[in-house]
């Protein structure tokens, strides 16, 4: 299918899909939006798709923010009438059950930060910068820069970065643990592919229920997250996946995935 605002294409098991506004930096206009929703519907109900990469295309921009020219046509009652940004969560953070990496090529900037966030992680090109600057625009993060930033970097830098809207470079969100690792600026597509294609390669059932534990530490206490790890992890049991990983490690030779 093809898309007004993305670019999609399938690389064997992983979809790439790329921001395609860079005349606007990539800001994420509700056309955006409606894109990456079917974009990822397709990748969630494409049972030979096993991982997928977001990135920005150019050289300059991940995302640099929400659309602030559609923003400043709007007042407040119609952001709380359309609950603006509500789909964001409900239709992108929440709703991807397999594994998907950001792919952050440059600005990283307020909802450009939040959707990096929303990825399972981060992988930054050295040039990348990330930022929440809506304190600028006389507003603050709206798809969940607050909670999300304060939980990756802990509430002192989440807090100096929502309060003077500076930007962190790569090594710096790598150091607070923003992002999983920082690679070279022209290797960033090829690693990203390369790091998809290892997790397309695991049992695709055990990577999904491995991604919702490591979300559900996000969500409950620990007695509860440990809890809920451990019934998933008896319910992998069951999986036919299991049985072959086993015997395959036994038997010192590769596992072959049904992926259930
Ligand atoms: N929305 C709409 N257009 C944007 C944009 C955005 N968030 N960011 C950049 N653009 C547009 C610019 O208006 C410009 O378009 P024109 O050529 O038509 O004027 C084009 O992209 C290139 O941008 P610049 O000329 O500004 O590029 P630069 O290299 O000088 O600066 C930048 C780069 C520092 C990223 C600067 O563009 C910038 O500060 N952008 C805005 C960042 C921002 O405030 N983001 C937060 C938005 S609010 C938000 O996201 C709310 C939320 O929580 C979800």
């Amino acid at each position: 299918m093809s898309y007004e605002t993305i670019l999609t294409e399938t690389r064997d098991a992983v979809t790439l899909i790329t921001l395609n506004r860079p005349q606007a930096l990539n800001a994420l206009n509700g056309q955006v939006l409606e894109d990456l929703i079917s974009a990822f519907a397709e990748f969630e109900a494409d049972d030979s798709q096993r991982c997928a990469v977001l990135t920005g295309s150019g050289d300059k921009a991940f995302a640099a923010g929400a659309d602030i020219k559609e923003m400043a046509e709007k007042d407040a009652a119609d952001f709380y009438l359309e609950d603006f940004f509500a789909r964001w969560t409900s239709h992108v953070a929440e709703a991807v059950r397999k594994p998907w990496i950001a792919a952050v090529n440059g600005f990283a900037l307020g909802g450009g930060c939040e959707l990096a966030m929303m990825a399972d992680f981060i992988l930054a090109s050295d040039q990348a910068k990330f930022g929440q600057p809506e304190i600028k625009l006389g507003v603050a993060p709206g798809m969940g820069g607050s909670q999300r930033l304060t939980r990756a970097v802990g509430k002192s830098k989440a807090m100096e970065m929502c309060l003077t809207g500076r930007m962190m470079g790569a090594d710096e969100a790598e150091r607070a643990g923003l992002v999983a690792r920082v690679v070279p600026h022209d290797e960033l597509l090829t690693e990203a592919m390369k790091t998809a294609a290892t997790i397309a390669g695991m049992p695709s059932m055990a990577a999904m229920v491995n991604k919702e534990m490591v979300n559900a530490a996000f969500e409950t206490d620990l007695a509860q997250g440990i809890r809920h790890e451990r019934r998933l992890f008896q319910i992998l049991t069951a999986s036919e996946d299991k049985a072959e990983g086993m015997a395959a490690f036994i038997e010192k030779r590769e596992g072959k995935w049904k992926g259930r």
